[in-house]
Protein backbone atom coordinates (compact mmCIF):
# COMPACT_ATOMS: atom_id res chain seq x y z
CA UNK A 1 0.00 0.00 0.00
CA UNK A 2 2.87 2.32 0.69
CA UNK A 3 4.38 1.50 -2.22
CA UNK A 4 1.55 2.21 -4.21
CA UNK A 5 1.27 6.22 -2.71
CA UNK A 6 4.71 6.19 -3.32
CA UNK A 7 4.57 5.33 -7.29
CA UNK A 8 1.50 7.85 -7.37
CA UNK A 9 3.09 10.61 -5.39
CA UNK A 10 6.26 10.43 -8.10
CA UNK A 11 3.80 10.08 -10.95
CA UNK A 12 1.86 13.21 -9.75
CA UNK A 13 5.49 15.18 -9.70
CA UNK A 14 6.65 13.96 -12.78
CA UNK A 15 2.95 14.96 -14.21
CA UNK A 16 3.58 18.42 -12.46
CA UNK A 17 7.15 19.06 -13.75
CA UNK A 18 5.88 18.17 -17.52
CA UNK A 19 2.91 20.85 -17.42
CA UNK A 20 5.18 23.68 -15.93
CA UNK A 21 8.05 22.98 -18.10
CA UNK A 22 7.53 26.11 -20.49
CA UNK A 23 10.51 26.99 -22.39
CA UNK A 24 12.14 29.91 -21.12
CA UNK A 25 15.67 30.14 -22.57
CA UNK A 26 16.45 31.95 -25.17
CA UNK A 27 18.63 34.82 -26.37
CA UNK A 28 18.07 37.98 -26.48
CA UNK A 29 15.94 38.99 -30.04
CA UNK A 30 17.82 41.90 -30.45
CA UNK A 31 21.35 39.87 -30.73
CA UNK A 32 19.70 38.58 -34.47
CA UNK A 33 21.10 40.63 -37.51
CA UNK A 34 18.27 40.02 -39.72
CA UNK A 35 19.81 41.83 -42.54
CA UNK A 36 23.14 39.24 -42.08
CA UNK A 37 20.84 36.26 -42.56
CA UNK A 38 19.22 38.28 -45.83
CA UNK A 39 22.37 38.77 -47.04
CA UNK A 40 23.10 34.99 -46.27
CA UNK A 41 20.03 33.79 -47.94
CA UNK A 42 19.03 36.30 -50.78
CA UNK A 43 20.27 33.45 -53.24
CA UNK A 44 18.07 30.66 -52.11
CA UNK A 45 15.58 33.60 -51.33
CA UNK A 46 15.91 36.39 -53.34
CA UNK A 47 12.44 38.16 -52.11
CA UNK A 48 12.52 37.49 -48.46
CA UNK A 49 11.96 40.24 -46.40
CA UNK A 50 13.20 41.32 -43.10
CA UNK A 51 8.85 40.74 -42.04
CA UNK A 52 9.32 37.30 -43.10
CA UNK A 53 12.49 36.59 -41.49
CA UNK A 54 11.20 38.33 -37.68
CA UNK A 55 7.55 36.41 -38.87
CA UNK A 56 9.80 32.84 -39.12
CA UNK A 57 11.38 33.98 -35.34
CA UNK A 58 8.51 34.93 -33.56
CA UNK A 59 7.27 31.01 -34.82
CA UNK A 60 10.59 29.37 -34.08
CA UNK A 61 10.24 31.14 -30.31
CA UNK A 62 6.90 30.66 -29.98
CA UNK A 63 4.47 27.58 -31.29
CA UNK A 64 8.24 25.48 -31.85
CA UNK A 65 9.00 25.72 -28.22
CA UNK A 66 5.23 23.90 -27.37
CA UNK A 67 7.06 20.75 -26.68
CA UNK A 68 10.63 21.83 -26.57
CA UNK A 69 12.87 24.52 -26.64
CA UNK A 70 14.15 26.11 -28.86
CA UNK A 71 16.25 23.42 -31.13
CA UNK A 72 19.42 23.84 -33.08
CA UNK A 73 18.64 24.41 -36.31
CA UNK A 74 22.17 24.77 -37.84
CA UNK A 75 23.68 21.22 -38.18
CA UNK A 76 20.92 19.72 -41.01
CA UNK A 77 22.11 19.69 -44.68
CA UNK A 78 19.18 21.58 -46.21
CA UNK A 79 17.31 18.34 -46.86
CA UNK A 80 17.07 17.46 -43.63
CA UNK A 81 16.17 21.07 -42.72
CA UNK A 82 13.24 20.81 -44.63
CA UNK A 83 12.50 17.07 -43.51
CA UNK A 84 12.36 18.33 -39.69
CA UNK A 85 10.55 21.78 -40.27
CA UNK A 86 8.07 19.69 -42.32
CA UNK A 87 7.31 17.51 -39.92
CA UNK A 88 7.09 19.57 -36.89
CA UNK A 89 5.09 22.53 -39.02
CA UNK A 90 2.59 19.65 -38.54
CA UNK A 91 2.76 19.29 -34.97
CA UNK A 92 3.06 22.83 -34.46
CA UNK A 93 -0.17 22.93 -36.57
CA UNK A 94 1.35 25.97 -38.41
CA UNK A 95 0.01 27.39 -41.85
CA UNK A 96 2.00 26.95 -45.09
CA UNK A 97 2.36 30.56 -45.41
CA UNK A 98 3.91 30.58 -41.29
CA UNK A 99 6.52 27.64 -43.02
CA UNK A 100 7.96 29.97 -45.60
CA UNK A 101 8.72 32.07 -43.12
CA UNK A 102 10.19 29.56 -40.74
CA UNK A 103 11.84 27.98 -43.21
CA UNK A 104 13.33 31.13 -44.41
CA UNK A 105 14.53 32.18 -40.80
CA UNK A 106 16.27 28.76 -40.07
CA UNK A 107 18.23 29.41 -42.89
CA UNK A 108 18.67 32.60 -42.43
CA UNK A 109 20.20 31.68 -38.71
CA UNK A 110 22.03 28.68 -40.29
CA UNK A 111 23.58 31.11 -42.98
CA UNK A 112 24.69 33.51 -40.25
CA UNK A 113 26.02 30.63 -38.39
CA UNK A 114 28.19 29.42 -40.65
CA UNK A 115 29.69 32.67 -41.61
CA UNK A 116 31.08 32.93 -38.22
C1 LIG B 1 3.52 18.84 -30.59
C2 LIG B 1 4.89 18.94 -30.07
C3 LIG B 1 5.95 19.60 -30.92
C4 LIG B 1 5.89 20.82 -31.56
C5 LIG B 1 4.76 21.84 -31.56
C6 LIG B 1 7.17 20.98 -32.23
N1 LIG B 1 7.98 19.90 -32.00
FE1 LIG B 1 9.90 19.66 -32.63
N2 LIG B 1 9.96 17.83 -31.75
C7 LIG B 1 8.93 17.23 -31.03
C8 LIG B 1 9.34 15.92 -30.63
C9 LIG B 1 8.49 14.93 -29.82
C10 LIG B 1 10.66 15.72 -31.12
C11 LIG B 1 11.59 14.50 -30.98
C12 LIG B 1 11.10 13.33 -31.77
C13 LIG B 1 10.99 13.57 -33.25
O1 LIG B 1 11.98 13.90 -33.92
O2 LIG B 1 9.84 13.44 -33.74
C14 LIG B 1 11.02 16.95 -31.81
C15 LIG B 1 12.23 17.16 -32.42
C16 LIG B 1 12.61 18.32 -33.06
C17 LIG B 1 13.90 18.53 -33.69
C18 LIG B 1 15.03 17.51 -33.77
C19 LIG B 1 14.69 16.55 -34.89
C20 LIG B 1 15.83 15.68 -35.38
O3 LIG B 1 15.50 14.65 -35.97
O4 LIG B 1 17.01 16.04 -35.23
C21 LIG B 1 13.88 19.79 -34.23
C22 LIG B 1 14.98 20.49 -34.99
C23 LIG B 1 12.57 20.35 -33.95
N3 LIG B 1 11.83 19.43 -33.23
C24 LIG B 1 12.15 21.58 -34.37
C25 LIG B 1 10.85 22.06 -34.23
C26 LIG B 1 10.36 23.25 -34.90
C27 LIG B 1 11.18 24.15 -35.81
C28 LIG B 1 9.05 23.38 -34.53
C29 LIG B 1 8.05 24.44 -35.01
C30 LIG B 1 7.59 24.31 -36.36
C31 LIG B 1 8.72 22.27 -33.63
N4 LIG B 1 9.84 21.49 -33.50
C32 LIG B 1 7.49 22.07 -33.02
C33 LIG B 1 7.73 17.81 -30.73
C34 LIG B 1 7.26 19.03 -31.20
Amino acid sequence: MKQLFFIAFVTSIVVAACKTKKSTTTSADNSINYDAQLAGIKDKFPDATVEELKAGNAIYSGACTRCHGKKDVTKYTDEKLIQVIDKMSKKAKITDQEKQSLVKFAYGVRAVSASK
